[in-house]
């Protein structure tokens, strides 16, 4: 049945996948973003100009036309200002799904300035769930049912990650592995999960916590591994690997991600629950760099130093999320990659790739 469904943060990366794929599924979408972090007011902002500029800002513009395109509406808003966020939710938008995805959605940033890390991740996801709920004249002892609170929508979904985990201690991790997150993106993470958590505990709020990892796909511009290999190759660059080559992640395509997320709205088995939504596979770096150079004979692989704040990882089980929602990844790194490469080939204009 078709929802309401409000996108907090929804013109990032993910957010804007997202937003047409339910638009098309035949929800009414709406995106509440202030386009300041990772978007396109950081990237005009002349401190920030680089190579890439004039690459980056075609795509987050790609992003608004397929917005207006599909009849989405973008509120420009911050979300860190409880009181608009709050007039906006309850007048304008009335969601009956909230999925809160804004942050700074990038660890190593993340370590760099905690303080707007708190703010952008925490403050925002704090003020959505106080905006999913409601409160009988909580402050006013002489009303009778004073204080009680009750959910205000059907279902609220938090984008956390798989960095919560730290370090994996075997290969494969499930929903129910200890996490002993590293660093402050990790951390905050772990500590949106509980606060979710603890909405559900004091109000009922339905939800449902989403661990993706490591994802690629079209108009990004988060600068993740395998966007800077393509970009890099293309560019007549080198393909930079920290360590060995040997570290996993579970990369994912964006459509995998996607298909999980329109099962989780759809499936009430997803309500109060956890779920690894990933490709399921633990791959090596050196994997992803060599089905690149495939794409780009001649392009070279160079060894560096490793980061020791980036967890050792492996594969997320989605044994769960296989069960319970019918969740089925279509894509390996050997698809999903040469996929994003015919992207970069044949639908962005070859004068914004920059050589040198
Ligand atoms: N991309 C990945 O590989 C990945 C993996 C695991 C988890 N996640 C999580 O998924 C979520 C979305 O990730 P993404 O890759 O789309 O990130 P992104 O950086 O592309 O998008 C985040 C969006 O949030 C917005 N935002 C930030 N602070 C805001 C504020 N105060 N008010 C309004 N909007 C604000 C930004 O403007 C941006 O458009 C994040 O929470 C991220 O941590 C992403």
């Amino acid at each position: 049945m078709a929802k309401r469904i409000c996108l907090i943060g929804g013109a990032g990366f993910i957010g804007h996948n997202l937003a047409v794929a339910l638009r098309r599924e035949g929800h009414e979408v709406s995106v509440v973003d202030f386009l300041a972090i990772n978007n396109e007011m950081t990237l005009i902002d002349a401190r920030n100009r680089n190579k890439n500029t004039e690459l980056y800002l075609w795509m987050v513009q790609e992003r608004q036309r397929m917005f207006l395109d599909h009849d989405i509406p973008l509120y420009v808003q911050d979300a860190r200002n409880y009181h608009e966020l709050c007039k906006l939710l309850a007048d304008e938008i009335r969601p009956e799904v909230v999925v809160q995805l804004a942050a700074v959605s990038h660890a190593g940033r993340s370590n760099k300035d905690p303080f707007s890390t708190f703010d952008h991740s925490f403050r925002t996801l704090e003020n959505a769930l106080d905006n999913s709920i409601s409160r009988l004249n909580a402050l006013d002892s002489s009303v009778i049912g004073a204080g009680e609170v009750s959910p205000l929508i059907e279902h609220f979904v938090y984008f956390s990650s798989s960095t919560v985990l730290g370090d994996f201690e075997s290969d494969t991790v499930t929903e129910e592995t200890i996490c002993r997150p590293k660093g402050i993106y990790a951390a905050l993470k772990l500590s949106g999960e509980l606060l979710t958590k603890a909405y559900n505990q004091i109000a009922g709020l339905p939800y449902t916590i989403i661990r993706p990892s490591a994802l690629y796909g079209p108009r990004c511009v988060s600068r993740r591994v395998g966007q800077i290999y393509i970009e890099s190759a293309m560019q007549g660059g080198v393909l930079e690997i920290r360590g060995d080559g040997s570290s996993k992640s579970d990369f994912t395509c964006i459509d995998d991600l996607v298909q999980g997320l329109q099962k989780i709205i759809k499936s009430p088995r997803s309500r109060n629950e956890t779920f690894n939504i990933t490709a399921g596979e633990g791959r090596r770096l050196k994997d992803l760099a060599k089905i690149v150079q495939v794409n780009f004979p001649g392009t070279l692989i160079q060894y560096q130093k490793k980061d020791d704040l980036f967890p050792d990882r492996g594969t997320l089980s989605i044994e769960k999320a296989r069960k319970l929602l019918g969740y089925s990844p279509q894509f390996k790194l050997e698809t999903g990659i040469p996929a994003l490469i015919r992207w970069y080939r044949e639908d962005v204009p070859k004068n914004l790739i920059r050589k040198g």
